[in-house]
C-alpha cells in the first residue's frame, strides 16, 4: 500500500516498507532489541524526523504577508514555536522575514526556511526564467533572508515548459554549491516530473501542493511521489473554511463557496478542537507537512497547538469523503490547476 492515504485504511504497518509509516515496521516483530529502539524512538505521529528533508511537520505560510509586517508576524510565530518559515520571490516578503531571522537569538540551525525560485508564467509580459537567471535569483533570496543556506529551494509552478529541465538542473547546481540544502518543485504533477526522471538527474525531494479535504491529492500522484520518495508538503490546507483569504483577489472560490457553511464542523466539536485545527491535524496525520499562514496572534498560537488530539480513523475517512470531484485548485485563480498544466 503505496498511497500517501494508506492511514485511511490502515492500522498497522503493512509490510512495505512504506516510508512515512508511522506504525511499528512488521520486519522488527520478534526482535525484542529492535522493538525496544522503537519503543523508545516515540515514533507516534508524524515527526521531522520521518521525512528525509527533515521539515517539521507545521510551518508558518507567509503568502500576503506584506513585507513592512513580515518581521514582526514571523518574530512572533517564532517565540510562539515554529520552526518553519515558507516563503517565495514572489511573495516579496522575504526582506522583512530576513530581518526576523536576525534579529533572533534562535540558532540558525533550529529554524527550517523554505523558499521558492519564480519561473515565470503564462500570460505574463516577462519571459521565462533561465539557468543563470534560477541561480541569480536564489543568491538574491540568500541576501534578503540574510542566510548562507535555503533548507528547501522549490521552482514554484511548472508553467515553463520549455525551461523546465534547465530550471531543475540550476537546482541541482544549486545544490553542488551548498546554497541550498534540499531541492523540490511546487505544484508539480506526474507528467512534469517524470521529465525529470526521464533525463536521469536528481529527483526532487518534496512537491509542494494544494492539499485540504475538498483537493485531495489523486491516487497517480500520491504513488508517483511514495515511488520516488518526493515528500508531499500541504499548502492552503484551510481553504475550505469560509472566511479563507477573505477580501483577498487571490480568491479562486465561486461565490457559493465563500459563503457556505463551516465543514466538519461536528467533527471539530467532537474534540473540543477549531476547524483549522481539525484541518491542519487531517493532512499531518495523512503524512503531509503544513503551512497555515496568519496575521492574527491568536491564529498563530491556535494553528500549531495541534499536539493534545488524535483524530480517529473513522473521522479521518469522514473528513476525506467531504472531497469534491474535479475541485481545479483554489489558491490560483480558480479557473485552471496548475497540476494540470502542460
Ligand atoms: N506553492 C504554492 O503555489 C503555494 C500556493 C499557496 C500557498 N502556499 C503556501 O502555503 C501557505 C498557506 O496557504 P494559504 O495562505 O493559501 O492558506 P491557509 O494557511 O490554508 O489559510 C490562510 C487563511 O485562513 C485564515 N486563517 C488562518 N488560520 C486561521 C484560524 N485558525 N481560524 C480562522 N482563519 C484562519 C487566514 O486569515 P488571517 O491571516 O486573517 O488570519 C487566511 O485567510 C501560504 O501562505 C504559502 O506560504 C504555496
Amino acid at each position: 500500500m503505496l498511497s500517501s492515504q494508506f492511514l485511511i485504511n490502515q492500522k498497522q504497518c503493512c509490510g512495505n516498507g512504506c516510508r512515512m509509516c508511522p506504525y511499528e515496521p512488521q520486519h522488527i516483530q520478534g526482535n525484542q532489541q529492535l522493538q525496544k529502539r522503537w519503543n523508545q524512538s516515540k515514533k507516534k505521529s508524524y515527526t521531522t524526523h520521518m521525512n528525509k528533508i527533515n521539515i517539521p511537520m507545521i510551518g508558518l505560510g507567509t503568502w500576503l504577508i506584506p513585507n513592512d509586517e513580515a518581521e514582526s508576524i514571523t518574530k512572533d510565530a517564532i517565540n510562539l514555536g515554529y520552526k518553519h518559515i515558507d516563503t517565495a520571490q514572489v511573495y516579496q516578503n522575504e526582506e522583512g522575514i530576513g530581518n526576523a531571522l536576525k534579529s533572533l537569538t534562535v540558532p540558525r540551525n533550529e529554524i527550517y526556511i523554505t523558499t521558492k525560485m519564480w519561473p515565470g508564467m503564462f500570460n505574463q509580459e516577462e519571459p521565462f526564467q533561465t539557468f543563470d537567471g534560477a541561480i541569480k535569483a536564489c543568491e538574491q533570496s540568500l541576501q534578503f533572508l540574510q542566510v548562507d543556506e535555503i533548507d528547501l529551494y522549490l521552482i514554484h509552478n511548472p508553467f515553463a515548459k520549455e525551461n523546465r529541465l534547465e530550471l531543475w538542473e540550476a537546482m541541482i547546481e544549486l545544490k553542488k554549491q551548498g546554497k541550498v540544502k534540499h531541492i523540490g518543485v511546487s505544484n508539480y504533477n506526474v507528467h512534469h516530473m517524470k521529465e525529470i526522471e526521464a533525463a536521469g538527474i536528481e529527483m526532487p525531494s518534496a512537491n509542494q501542493i494544494e492539499i485540504h479535504p475538498w483537493h485531495v491529492v489523486t491516487k497517480p500522484l500520491a504513488e508517483y511521489m511514495d515511488k520516488n520518495e518526493i515528500l508531499p508538503i500541504a499548502y492552503s490546507t484551510l481553504a475550505p473554511i469560509p472566511n479563507w483569504r477573505e477580501g483577498s483577489r487571490w480568491n479562486g472560490k465561486p461565490e457559493e463557496m465563500k459563503s457556505g457553511a463551516m465543514p466538519c464542523e461536528d467533527i471539530a466539536n467532537k474534540y473540543g478542537v477549531t476547524v483549522p485545527q481539525l484541518f491542519l491535524k487531517w493532512a499531518i496525520q495523512l503524512g503531509y507537512p503544513v503551512l497555515p499562514k496568519s496575521v492574527k496572534y491568536d491564529r498563530l498560537k491556535e494553528n500549531l497547538s495541534l499536539d493534545h488530539f488524535e483524530i480517529s480513523i473513522d473521522d479521518m475517512t469522514l473528513i476525506s469523503n467531504i472531497a469534491i470531484d474535479e475541485q481545479k485548485c483554489l489558491a490560483w485563480s480558480g479557473d485552471f490547476d496548475p497540476l494540470e498544466v502542460e
